[in-house]
This record gives C-alpha cells, sequence and structure tokens, in this order.
C-alpha cells in the first residue's frame, strides 16, 4: 500500500480588513497572513475499493462532504478521473491537534495537505499554480495554506503575495474548547453592521488594497519588527465577535497585559485568540499565567512559532 504522511500546518491573521462586497456573496478583503508550527498529520493512502474514507482522532471532524479534506479528495477525484481507475481509491487519516472551527484554517490546511498528498500519491506532477487554482475551489484559505510562510492575502483570501518570512517570532493561543463561531455567521453579521462602509468601484478597492500594501503593517513585517506587528496586528471580525462572545475579549485584554507580549488579538473569524512573543520561553510562560488565571479545563491553550513553510512531508 502506497502512502504519504504530510504536516499541515494552522495559520493566523495578522491583519484583516474587510473592503467590500463580492457578486459571488463573498467578501474583498486584504490580509497578512501567517502559517505556524501548531499542525495536523495527514496520512493519505490507497486502498483497494474505489471510494474516499476519512477516519479522524477527533469526534467533532465529518467524514464526509462537510469535511474539507473530504472535498479536496473528491474534487480530485472529478478532475482526474485516470487516476482512480488506476490506482483505487483513498483513505486519510487525520490526526488533529489544530482545534476545529477556531479560525486557524484547520480544514483548510487539511485540504491543502490532501492536494499535494493526491498529487504525490497519483503521480500527476501538478504545479504550484494548478494547486493553488483546486485548492480556491474549495476555500479561500487553501491557497494559502498550501504556500505558508507570511503573504499578504487580497481577493477572497486567494491571490497571495508573499512577504518577508517572519520565523523568529512566537505565539500563545487560547480557545475555549466550548466556544465554536460559524465564519458565515461572522461574515453576515459583519455585512449586516458594516455594509455602509464597503467600497465597490474598481478603484476605490485597488485604492485599499494598495493603501495595506504600502502601508504600516506590511512595513513592519519587510522589516521583521515585531513590536511594531503586535501594536499594529487588526481584524474588523472583532468588531462582531467581541460584543457577542465576551469571553473572547477577556481572553484578549488578559494576554494583550501579560509581560513580553507585543500584541494580541482574534485570528480569522474567531474565536481563538493569540499572542506574540519573541521566544518559546515567553510563550511558555505567558501560557502558564493564563492558565493560573483561568483555571477552567474548557480553555484550550498551546504554544508555537511562526513558520516559513505550508504543507510538507513528514
Ligand atoms: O471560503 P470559505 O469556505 O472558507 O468561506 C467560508 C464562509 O466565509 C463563506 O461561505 C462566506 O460566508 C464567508 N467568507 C466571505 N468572504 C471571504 C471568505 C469567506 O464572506 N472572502
Amino acid at each position: 500500500m502506497r502512502s504519504y504522511s504530510l504536516v499541515a500546518p494552522a495559520k493566523i491573521n495578522l491583519y484583516l480588513e474587510i473592503i467590500g462586497d463580492r457578486p459571488d456573496g463573498y467578501h474583498e478583503l486584504v490580509m497578512v497572513l501567517q502559517a505556524i508550527s501548531l499542525a495536523d498529520k495527514i496520512e493519505i493512502s490507497s486502498i483497494e475499493i474505489d471510494a474516499i474514507s476519512i477516519k479522524c482522532d477527533h469526534p467533532g471532524v465529518p467524514d464526509n462532504q462537510n469535511n474539507l479534506a473530504y472535498r479536496a479528495a473528491a474534487l480530485m477525484a472529478e478532475q482526474f478521473p485516470h487516476a482512480i481507475a488506476r490506482y483505487g481509491g483513498v483513505e486519510i487519516k487525520i490526526q488533529k491537534t489544530i482545534p476545529i472551527a477556531a479560525g486557524l484554517a484547520g480544514g483548510s490546511s487539511n485540504a491543502a495537505a490532501v492536494l499535494v498528498g493526491l498529487d504525490l500519491l497519483w503521480e500527476l506532477g501538478l504545479t504550484q499554480g494548478e494547486l493553488q487554482e483546486l485548492g480556491g475551489q474549495i476555500g479561500s484559505d487553501v491557497p494559502f495554506c498550501l504556500e505558508g510562510g507570511t503573504a499578504l492575502a487580497t481577493g477572497r483570501g486567494e491571490v497571495l503575495s508573499p512577504l518577508a518570512n517572519l520565523d523568529q517570532l512566537y505565539l500563545v493561543l487560547a480557545k475555549y474548547h466550548n466556544l465554536q463561531i460559524s465564519t458565515p455567521w461572522a461574515y453576515k453579521t459583519y455585512r449586516q453592521q458594516f455594509s455602509h462602509t464597503y467600497v465597490s468601484a474598481t478603484q476605490d478597492l485597488q485604492s485599499r488594497r494598495d493603501r495595506v500594501h504600502s502601508g504600516p503593517i506590511v512595513a513592519a513585517v519587510m522589516h521583521q519588527d515585531g513590536a511594531e506587528i503586535g501594536r499594529l496586528l487588526h481584524n474588523d471580525l472583532e468588531k462582531v465577535a467581541l460584543p457577542e462572545y465576551p469571553q473572547i475579549q477577556q481572553l484578549r485584554q488578559m494576554i494583550g497585559t501579560q509581560p513580553g507580549v507585543l500584541g494580541a488579538m482574534m485570528s480569522g473569524s474567531g474565536p481563538t485568540v493569540f499572542g506574540l512573543v519573541q521566544s518559546q520561553a515567553e510563550a511558555t510562560q505567558v501560557m502558564k499565567t493564563v492558565r493560573g488565571q483561568i483555571p477552567d479545563p474548557e480553555l484550550g491553550l498551546w504554544t508555537a512559532k511562526f513558520i516559513s513553510q505550508g504543507i510538507s512531508l513528514v
């Protein structure tokens, strides 16, 4: 049985600005995305029966079309029917470490790993551009998850410009296990409350993108200035998530005021909060202090490091 094992890292948003609506129902975004060392492990194997089988050690992960990893395999099977005929079906084992529905792109990263794994398993020789195009059909974050590192993302989030690697920064992540935020809810609520701020003319959209591209957050990334990045963290979706979920606001406040923390924010559509620090020792210390102040077993805490790669083989 041929098989490949892959590492599927999570991502955080260092910057997320919603600039407008799109005709396809999504939002026009400008984001700075960062891959981190918190990662799932994905094992992809050929199986004799002509099927897609998902096995996961986490009970909350679906084994059907609701799982982006399943959708990635189904898309590949549809695009390359000769491969299924030649190699049989596929079994995808997911060892979950990234919390689910957390704003960390865990599902998107699993899907990205399936694309890379099937390209290898089926000896397709797809280019990075072809993988990106397929990834974009599965979810807005999948193209970034393939690339990893640090990138400016525009469009739905699938149009990427790589930025300087920031692999000297560390973070602590905090998420209540019993708190999950649906991404469609976050964007829908934002639209209800803030659509009056949206721009729509092509020229205005471009000038908003340019403003970020040549603005302070990208400059801070390019200078690898952790303190400035921490100061400039921004996420428009906090405007809907924080008032609705005071626990997120409380975590953000607590983490943001710990010694050594350069800045704290909610990632993506939440509810995970992260705090940036300069070293693993500081990340461990912040994690211990937060654990001491919130002994609730429902609070999950992790430390991680910024990384410069996306999907990689084990
Ligand atoms: O692309 P993805 O499946 O990750 O998006 C999940 C949901 O988030 C979409 O159905 C949409 O409601 C919202 N979304 C959006 N604009 C984006 C990305 C996501 O409105 N650029």
